[in-house]
C-alpha cells in the first residue's frame, strides 16, 4: 500500500509498479519531478519561447492545462520543464527554430495532437544586441509569420493567439504598399522585400519586424476569426528580463534610461506587467477583441509624442 500522496503519484508514474531498487539507485536522493498528465484531454497552451516572459506566461495561463513549451534553447527547455513540473504542472517540450515553417509546422502538429489547442503565446525572439540584422529579420519578423500560418490551422473555436512584438514599432514608417507586403505577403518571401533585406542595422531590423508583427496579427485575425479565435499582440516597453537588462547594458541603455525616465509612469516595467496584460488578452473578458496591438510601455510612446 502506498505510504502517502506523493508515494501513491510515483507508484501511478511508473504504471502501478513499485520503482526497482535499480531505478531508485539511478535515480539518486533527488528524484526528477513527475510529470502526470491531467486525466481530462484538457486543453493544451503552446507557449514559443521560454525565456523571462515566457516562463511567466506559461505559469500563469498553464495551471490545470496541458502545457507545451518550445524553444531554440534546449537548456532553457531543460531548466523551464523542470522547474515547472516541479511545481506540479502537466508540461511537454519541443525544440523548435521559428524562422523554419517545417520546424513550426512540427510544433503545431504536436501541440494538436496533445488535445484541443486553445492559447498559443508566441515570445520568442532576438534583440538588437543580440543578433545580426538577417538574423532578428528571421526570427522575430519571419518566425511570427510562420506562427501565426502554422497555428490558425490547429487552433480551436474559443482559442486566443498572442504575440509579443515591441514598443520599438511605433514610430516605423512605412508606404501604404510596405505595410501591406508585411501584413500578407507569404512568410517565406518576407526576408526578401527591398525594404527589409537592405537593413543592416540590428537595431532598425528589430524595429520593422516589430511593426511588421503588429501588421501581420491585424490580418491574421481575419483567419483566425474564420476558426472562431482570437489572435492580438502585445508592444512591451523596457521589461526587467535578461534581455531588458542586456539592452539597457548594452551601447543605447542611456538613451532607455531617458526614456523611462521621461514617461509617465517613471519605472521599468516587469515580467508581471506583461503576463497580467497577456491573460487579459488570452481571457474570456476580452473576447471582443482581435487584431489589436496593446502597448504596455509605462508611457514611453506617450512621452515622446509629448515632447
Ligand atoms: N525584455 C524587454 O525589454 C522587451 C521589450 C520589448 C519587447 N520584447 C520582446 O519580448 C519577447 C520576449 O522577450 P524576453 O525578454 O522574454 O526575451 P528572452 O531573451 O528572455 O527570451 C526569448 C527566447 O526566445 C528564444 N529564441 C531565440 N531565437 C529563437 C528561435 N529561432 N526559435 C525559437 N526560440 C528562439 C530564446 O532562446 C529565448 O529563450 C521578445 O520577442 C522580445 O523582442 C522584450
Amino acid at each position: 500500500m502506498p505510504q502517502s500522496v506523493i508515494d501513491d503519484l510515483v507508484l501511478r508514474a511508473n504504471g502501478g509498479e513499485a520503482p526497482s531498487e535499480d531505478a531508485e539507485e539511478e535515480a539518486g536522493d533527488l528524484a526528477a519531478p513527475v510529470n502526470l498528465p491531467s486525466k481530462l484531454r484538457g486543453e493544451v497552451v503552446v507557449v514559443i519561447g521560454v525565456g523571462g516572459m515566457g516562463e511567466l506566461i506559461a505559469r500563469r495561463q498553464g495551471t490545470g492545462k496541458r502545457l507545451l513549451i518550445a524553444d531554440f534553447s534546449q537548456d532553457a527547455l531543460d531548466r523551464v520543464r523542470t522547474a515547472l513540473r516541479g511545481d506540479g504542472y502537466d508540461v511537454t517540450d519541443r525544440k523548435v527554430d521559428v524562422s523554419s515553417r517545417e520546424s513550426m509546422a512540427a510544433l503545431a502538429a504536436e501541440a494538436a495532437a496533445l488535445g484541443p489547442v486553445f492559447q498559443v503565446i508566441h515570445t520568442a525572439g532576438l534583440s538588437p544586441v543580440q543578433a545580426s540584422a538577417a538574423a532578428i529579420t528571421a526570427v522575430d519578423l519571419v518566425g511570427v509569420a510562420n506562427m501565426l500560418e502554422e497555428f490558425a490551422a490547429v487552433v480551436e473555436a474559443g482559442g486566443a493567439g498572442l504575440v509579443i512584438s515591441s514598443m520599438a514599432g511605433y514610430g516605423i514608417d512605412l508606404t501604404q504598399q510596405d505595410e501591406e507586403a508585411l501584413a500578407n505577403d507569404d512568410p517565406a518571401s518576407l526576408a526578401q522585400l527591398p525594404f527589409i533585406s537592405a537593413l543592416t542595422d540590428p537595431g532598425a531590423a528589430y524595429g520593422y519586424a516589430k511593426r511588421g508583427n503588429i501588421l501581420r496579427v491585424e490580418a491574421a485575425s481575419v483567419a483566425w476569426g474564420r476558426r472562431g479565435a482570437r489572435v492580438n499582440s502585445i508592444s512591451p516597453g523596457v521589461i526587467a528580463t535578461p534581455l531588458g537588462q542586456q539592452e539597457l547594458n548594452g551601447e543605447h541603455g542611456d538613451v532607455m534610461r531617458a526614456m523611462i525616465e521621461s514617461s509617465g509612469a517613471g519605472r521599468l516595467g516587469t515580467p508581471n506587467d506583461i503576463a497580467d496584460a497577456a491573460a487579459f488578452l488570452l481571457g474570456p473578458t476580452a473576447s471582443f477583441i482581435t487584431g489589436t496591438d496593446l502597448l504596455v510601455d509605462g508611457g514611453v510612446v506617450g512621452a515622446r509624442s509629448a515632447s
